[in-house]
Formats: C-alpha cells, sequence, structure tokens
C-alpha cells in the first residue's frame, strides 16, 4: 500500500538481521519524517549499510516490520526499488562513458520511457550541463558524487537512501554536497543519510546512532547530546596527553578525549566531574572551563560504552 498522506516515509520497528553468528542488526527501529535529513552515524562495521539495505527491501529481515514509502519492506520490496534514489556505498559509473552517457544508461536500467528529456532535467538541475560531453574519468571527485546523485535522482524519487556519500570527498565538495541535500530537502524530498563525519552529523534535523547493530541514541543532536548526561570541561595548555591518561583513571571522570589544544573531561555526576578537573589541574598554569558536550564527545563515549556482541552465540 502506498498512501502519500503518511507522516513517515520511513517506519520501521524492531529490525534483526544476522550473518552467520553475528548480529549485525540488532532491533533497530527508526522513523524519518518528510522533507527530513535524518543522519545515521556509526563506526566502520556497525550495521548501516546493513540497516540501509533491509529498509529499502534489498534484505529480508530475520524478524522486524515496517514500511518505506508507505510500501511494506517484506512484501513489497519491488514498489520500494523502483520509487527510492538508492546511492551505495562505493558507486560506481563508466570512467570512460561522457556524464550524459552514464546518466542515460542508468536511464535506461530504470526502464524510463523519456529518457532524454531526464536526463537533460538532470543535468540541469545539478549544474552539469557544462559538462555533460565530459568523460567521466576526468571529474574531480566533487563532480563525480554530483553525478552520482543527479543518478540516483534520475527517476525524481522522494526519498533519497545515501550511503556515505561523501567518503573521501574534500571538505569544500562536502560542503557543497550538503548544501544541496538541503536545497532538496526544503523541496520535500526526505534523505536518510550514512556518514561517519561529525561535522555532517550536525547539518542532520535528525540522527542515530548505531554501534555493533544496536542503535544508542537517536533525535535531534540536542536530544542525541541530552539523552547521555554527561557533563564536559574543557582544560587548555600543556603535556594534556599525559594529563588525559592520568584523568581517565580518575573517580568521577568517564571520559577524556584530547582536540587540538584542549582536553575535553566528561562525566555523568556533575559534581564529581568538576571536583576531578579543579584537584587535576590545582596548581599548575592549565586553564579549565566547564563546555556545552559536543555531539563528538557524545558519540566517542557511546562507541566506548556499547559492547561488542557482534560474535555472541544466538
Ligand atoms: N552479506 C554479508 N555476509 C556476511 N557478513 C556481512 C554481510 N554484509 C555485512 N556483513 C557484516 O556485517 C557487519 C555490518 O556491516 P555493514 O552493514 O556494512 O556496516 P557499516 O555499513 O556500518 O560499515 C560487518 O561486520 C560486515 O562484515
Ligand atoms: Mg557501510
Amino acid at each position: 500500500m502506498n498512501d502519500d498522506t503518511q507522516q513517515y516515509v520511513i517506519d520501521v520497528h524492531d529490525l534483526n538481521k544476522r550473518f552467520g553468528n553475528k548480529h549485525v542488526v540488532n532491533n533497530v527501529s527508526l522513523q524519518v519524517g518528510r522533507g527530513e535529513i535524518f543522519g545515521f552515524l556509526g563506526p566502520n562495521g556497525s550495521g548501516k549499510t546493513t540497516s540501509i539495505r533491509l529498509m529499502c527491501g534489498l534484505l529480508t529481515p530475520d524478524s522486524g516490520s515496517g514500511t518505506c514509502l508507505g510500501y511494506d519492506i517484506v512484501r513489497e520490496s519491488e514498489q520500494i526499488k523502483r520509487n527510492v534514489g538508492y546511492m551505495t556505498q562505493r558507486f560506481s559509473y563508466w570512467e570512460d562513458l561522457t556524464i550524459r552517457e552514464n546518466l542515460d544508461f542508468v536511464a535506461r536500467i530504470y526502464q524510463m520511457r523519456n529518457r532524454r528529456e531526464a536526463v537533460d532535467r538532470s543535468l540541469e538541475s545539478l549544474g552539469l550541463q557544462t559538462r555533460a560531453n565530459q568523460l567521466t574519468g576526468s571529474l574531480s571527485g566533487g563532480w563525480k558524487q554530483r553525478l552520482a546523485l543527479a543518478a540516483c535522482m534520475l527517476h525524481e524519487p522522494k526519498l533519497l537512501l545515501l550511503d556515505e556519500p561523501t567518503a573521501g570527498v574534500d571538505p569544500t565538495a562536502r560542503r557543497d554536497f550538503w548544501e544541496e541535500l538541503h536545497r532538496l530537502a526544503a523541496t520535500g524530498i526526505s534523505v536518510l543519510v550514512s556518514t561517519h563525519y561529525m561535522d555532517e552529523a550536525e547539518r542532520c534535523h535528525k540522527l542515530a546512532y548505531i554501534a555493533y547493530g544496536k542503535m544508542l541514541a537517536r533525535g535531534t543532536a540536542s536530544e542525541v547530546i541530552e539523552s547521555q548526561g554527561l557533563s564536559t570541561w574543557s582544560i587548555h595548555g600543556e603535556h594534556l596527553s599525559k594529563l588525559s591518561e592520568q584523568l581517565r583513571t580518575t573517580p568521577g571522570v568517564d571520559q577524556t578525549v584530547v582536540f587540538g589544544s584542549a582536553l575535553h573531561v566528561s562525566g555523568r555526576d556533575h559534581e564529581a566531574i568538576e571536583a576531578a578537573v579543579r584537584q587535576a589541574v590545582a596548581g599548575t598554569s592549565l586553564r579549565i572551563e566547564p563546555i556545552g558536550t559536543g555531539l563528538e564527545d557524545v558519540f566517542i563515549y557511546l562507541m566506548s560504552h556499547s559492547k561488542d556482541n557482534f560474535g555472541a552465540p544466538s
């Protein structure tokens, strides 16, 4: 069934998937609203790609259920595949075809009727017209990525599933790419995007953090930060890595992370963390201040406190 009035473009519950004795996706539930950019964060091997493939009907879950664009992820996977734009982790195109030829090739795969117009429209909307006849192999990383996006949008999907679309792309091209995503979202297109770049997490309307197949936190960036209840202090000065090691074993300290010239010290106990930090710098020239806990602090915390239960027998 497909009902355009429904609230969520992705609405899945308790998805599970095992490969052998590896519990790769463990009770994952997720709702993505219309026009929302939803970030899927997590370290390599945490189950992001597998979750995405479950949601778009490319893989069948061992258990769990849900809909994507209103279609049942198990029974209506054909409709889902036809109606989403899926950019796989390593999008591939023919390097020795031109941009236009590559797009035309994808349009043929989708069996589109008005191929020529669709390709023209796509070239225009992404500002690729002037490069239409350029060989794809000669494009910069940023332009290759724009081509990948154009290709998965040829059939005008309402939902984009982008699997680490900016991996290995330079910062300027990544910024341009995100501006494009926000333009698309403003037109009502929904985006589920996996990434392990922290700055990208902050550009999502909502996000979920997944590690070892389990969803450990989700919500807006500030909801995710608040959910862990961490207080964080920053310490500026010399020899921070030594201090970091020392503080790590101090009662009240749950985490220490060196960020360039600052050491972030976090803990769940507000008073204990302050006492630990004050004591650590007493009699030194180190400067301390309480700071807002950042997304990166929280992700590191979630990661280090999650258990590797991947190999556990079922
Ligand atoms: N088809 C498969 N068969 C066996 N193991 C797989 C398969 N696909 C993925 N895995 C394993 O599942 C885990 C999660 O992989 P993946 O979903 O690709 O994570 P991510 O995208 O977060 O890096 C990894 O340990 C990976 O090796
Ligand atoms: Mg992946």
